[in-house]
């Protein structure tokens, strides 16, 4: 159930003996790498304490829609926006009745109405209640609102009857939470990406960069992890901020870069090298600033480069290398010339970005490129970086998988 890797549950919870479960489904949430952040209804808090939930959950268990300190931290909104899903378990037939109502009288109801993310509930009641019309119904307005079902279970019930109404058992109902990732094209995978320039000093106050922004890798790191992905973004001196649930390193020199990417090449699935990397540095940094010299008349002054290591080669050339996708940024024959360096350096892909048009390269919002892999030519049209790296992705995601049943056949 690696899809549960980095998901953000709101569990919520209300009052029903089955609520002693929801102990043991954080437990599982979080064992398998979910965040889980717990909204409990006064009636759940009858049965089990807000303290056990908090500990299990590592987070601060969610009360009251009006408790002002806690809405300064974490809000009804902020809390119905950062769920990947909205999970309640249990959900008695009363939390049944006011969803299907369109109740916002307390924080849970409020978290569901505002939420985006898809909203599953594991009914737990008495069978005679969840046999009711009444009950029934509303789960049918519920069922046709998107609303998932879990359950219920038949079976013996706390109060001596027999019947439907049992919560599902906390395995299945992370299991059934789980299927609702299952559509992720990256879950339980890897990324490695760099970003931005490279900064290579020439004295104390000057340096030789380029005019990536780090606008596409970074779109590339939220898309991924939006896609499933664990991602950790190698980024070069940039303005953005960190998107979020990435792990961002920061360096400077194409050295440094070279050094982060191979300390964090472990276990890494797929590498994407999207950063501008300075192909050359000077060879000698002066340590104090270098001034003009006026006995000397010369308008030219020389500044002796040497060349970088190349990060994206030295990367194919592991025993063992991950998936590599280099960009190259040409303006012209740029096709050509990126098919060249996928051969080159040996990547599995090669994003070819024409960046002449400042529209779609350096700095810009939008992107257009052309995929390049063997027996491969994709052209992604003009779009948001953020529209292009899901277009990438997918791609990127398909091709993946092909080498790797090609490597076990
Ligand atoms: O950051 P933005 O402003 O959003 O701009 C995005 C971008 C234009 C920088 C991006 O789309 C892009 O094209 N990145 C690659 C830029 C580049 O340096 O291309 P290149 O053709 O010089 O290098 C080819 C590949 O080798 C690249 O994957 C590069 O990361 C890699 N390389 C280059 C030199 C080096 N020493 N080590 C490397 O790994």
């Amino acid at each position: 159930m690696l899809q549960l890797s980095n998901k953000r549950i709101v569990l919520g919870v209300t009052g029903g003996i089955a609520a002693y479960k929801s102990a043991e489904l954080i437990r599982l949430l979080t064992k398998l790498g979910a965040q889980v952040r717990v909204v409990m209804t006064s009636a759940a808090c009858e049965f089990i304490t807000p303290l056990t939930l908090q500990a299990l959950s590592h987070n601060p268990v969610h009360l009251d829609l009006l408790d002002t300190r806690a809405e300064a931290a974490m809000g009804h909104i902020e809390l119905a926006r950062w769920a990947d899903a909205v999970l309640v378990a249990p959900a008695t037939a009363d939390f049944i009745a006011r969803l299907a109502g369109g109740h916002a009288d307390d924080l849970l109801t409020t978290v569901c109405l505002a939420t985006n993310a898809p909203i599953c509930l594991a009914p737990a009641m008495n069978q005679g209640m969840w046999r009711d019309s009444a009950t029934q119904q509303n789960c049918e307005e519920l069922v046709e609102r998107n609303i998932q079902l879990f359950g219920p279970d038949e079976g013996s019930q706390a109060c001596g009857d027999i019947g439907p109404g049992r919560m599902l058992e906390p395995e299945q109902i992370v299991a059934k939470t789980a299927e609702l990732f299952s559509q992720d094209i990256l879950t339980g995978l890897k990324v490695l990406i760099t970003a931005g320039g490279t900064r290579e000093d020439i004295d104390p106050v000057r340096y030789i960069c380029n005019h990536s922004s780090g606008k596409m890798g970074f779109a590339l790191a939220e898309a991924a992890v939006a896609a499933g992905a664990t991602v950790t973004l190698i980024s070069g001196p940039v303005q953005l901020p960190t998107p979020e649930r990435v792990t961002r390193l920061d360096v400077i020199s194409a050295r440094d870069m070279h050094q982060a990417v191979h300390d964090q090449l472990a276990d890494v699935d797929i590498f994407i090298g999207c950063a501008a990397v300075s192909d050359y540095r000077p060879a000698e940094v002066a340590r104090e600033k270098i001034k003009k010299d006026p006995e000397n008349s010369s308008e030219i002054m020389e500044i002796k480069l040497i060349r970088n290591p190349d990060i994206i080669a030295s990367v194919t050339a592991l025993e063992q290398p991950p998936f590599v996708v280099g960009f190259a940024a040409e303006t012209h024959n740029v096709l050509g010339y990126a098919a060249d360096k996928m051969r080159r350096k040996r990547m599995d892909l090669v994003v070819a970005n024409d960046i002449s048009d400042w529209e779609i390269g350096f700095s810009s919002d939008c992107n257009e490129v052309t995929v390049i892999g063997e027996e491969l030519e994709e052209p992604l049209p003009r779009a948001s970086k953020t529209v292009v790296s899901r277009q990438l992705l997918q791609i990127i995601a398909r091709r993946f998988r092909a080498k790797q049943t090609n490597t076990t056949e």
